[in-house]
């Protein structure tokens, strides 16, 4: 495989050993093709293992287009079409790997992510996949018809090419913006990246919520026509929770999300509570339908009512008025002074753009040897397994049409 001066020649070389790369260099090893895979970091598969608390949520089933996001929200389709949650999950019982699905279509281990790791790794093995772990690119460069990557120690030579480095997430895990550099100059856009599935920050205004640091409930998240039944968590800095990450990925500067604070009460509850019971609360009412903390914040909070107002009977307001709570409760607006930042981000959105790519096979138009698949691409998932399907399914679309 040495040439003459050292250099290392392949049919491929896929940059990044996470989720989408070790699934494509697979793919590609096993098609019979001499495949290099090449990552910074010292082990391969960092996010998955700490994916999912440990246990990785590796799919979901109800994975649809719809759950991702992108500025072209056709371009998933087809790889999504072509490799589904069912082949990945054929795959992991080929490894006897046990899963449950635990919620909304998520699909765990019963054991590890590890599990996992091991599995993609053993994949690469059959397909004779060259790995390079801790080798740090020092340079790129295409002369038709080859990529040359030189790393620190060695030089490798392919006429293909696959970035699957991830968006910058998590820095502290090695996660960097490598891939948009090189779509960059290699003449591809890039859609501004963001941090997605992400936890908000409240102002001073809001401040007052943050004193309910680890309280939760479940709540209608919605922005616009967008909107998700999950739970939310109040944290120091602001919200966090399943439904707020999910949202996150939606909201830009400057916008205001509302969560419905009592998302099972049927229209017209808090007067027939009235007439029910007449001597009750607004304070108790809502101490008994959440988390006690947090209904009395709530009735202290709410606009319509002065403090006093909140130990009053019922039966002392009118309708109308209880009709306002009503509705503040079920549309109870928070303005997010911003996000918690690639620190905290589970990924980023944004990125290659896919005008620049086949949605057949990842391959860049204008390049053709250059594949971009995974997190690095403008294709960003819900909160629950999506990620990695898509890393999966980008993954099959570029090996298998390589
Ligand atoms: P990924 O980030 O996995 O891999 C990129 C690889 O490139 C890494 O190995 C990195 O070291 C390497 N790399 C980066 N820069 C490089 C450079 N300059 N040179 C060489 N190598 C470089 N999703 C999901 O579906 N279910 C889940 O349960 C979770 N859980 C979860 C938890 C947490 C805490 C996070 C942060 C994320 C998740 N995700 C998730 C998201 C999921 O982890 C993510 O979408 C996929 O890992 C993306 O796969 P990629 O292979 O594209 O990138």
């Amino acid at each position: 495989m040495a040439l003459q001066d050292g250099t290392a020649d392949f049919d491929a070389i896929v940059l990044g050993a996470g989720a989408a790369g070790m699934m494509c260099a697979a793919a590609v090893g096993q098609r019979g093709l001499r495949v290099a895979l090449v990552d910074h970091a010292e082990k391969p598969g960092k996010k998955i293992l700490i994916s999912g608390g440990g246990r990785c949520n590796f799919t979901n089933i109800n994975t649809e287009p719809k759950c991702f996001l992108s500025e072209n929200p056709h371009f998933a389709k087809s790889a999504l079409r072509r490799y589904q949650p069912a082949d990945f999950i054929a795959l992991v019982e080929r490894y006897g790997i046990a899963w449950h699905e635990k919620t909304l279509g998520q699909l765990f281990c019963d054991g590890s992510a590890r599990q996992i790791v091991a599995m993609l790794l053993a994949e690469c093995r059959k397909g004779d996949v060259t790995l390079m772990l801790g080798r740090k690119v020092c340079d790129l460069t295409y002369k038709a018809p080859f990529f040359t990557v030189k790393l620190d120690t060695q030089t490798c030579r392919a006429p293909k090419l696959v970035l699957a480095t991830g968006g910058p997430s998590i820095p502290k895990m090695g996660a960097t913006g490598f891939a948009y550099d090189v779509a960059r100059k290699f003449g591809l856009d890039v859609v501004p990246p963001r941090p997605a599935l992400v936890p908000f920050m409240l102002g001073q205004e809001q401040r007052h919520f943050t004193a309910l640091a680890g309280v939760s409930a479940e709540t209608w998240a919605r922005l616009g026509k967008t909107a998700f039944r999950e739970a939310f968590l109040f944290t120091h800095r602001g919200l966090s929770g399943p439904a707020i990450l999910q949202i996150s990925s939606y909201w830009r500067p400057g916008e205001s999300i509302v969560l419905d604070l009592l998302p099972d009460q049927p229209q017209g509850w808090l007067t027939h509570i009235k007439r029910k019971r007449p001597k009750t609360t607004l304070r108790g009412v809502l101490a008994e339908l959440l988390p006690a903390r947090l209904g009395q914040t709530i009735a202290h909070a709410l606009p319509e009512m002065s403090d006093a107002d909140a130990t009053a009977p019922l039966v002392s307001f009118a309708d109308k008025k209880l009709g306002a709570i009503e509705a503040r409760l079920a549309g109870w607006p928070f303005t997010p002074t911003g996000t918690e930042g690639y620190a905290k981000a589970e990924v980023t959105a944004g990125g290659i753009s896919t005008a620049a790519l086949s949605s057949r096979t990842m391959a860049a138009k204008k390049l053709p040897g250059l594949y971009c698949i995974g997190e690095c691409v403008d294709v960003t998932g819900w909160l629950g397994g999506y990620n990695f399907q898509w890393a999966w399914a980008s993954a099959v679309a570029a090996g298998e049409n390589m």
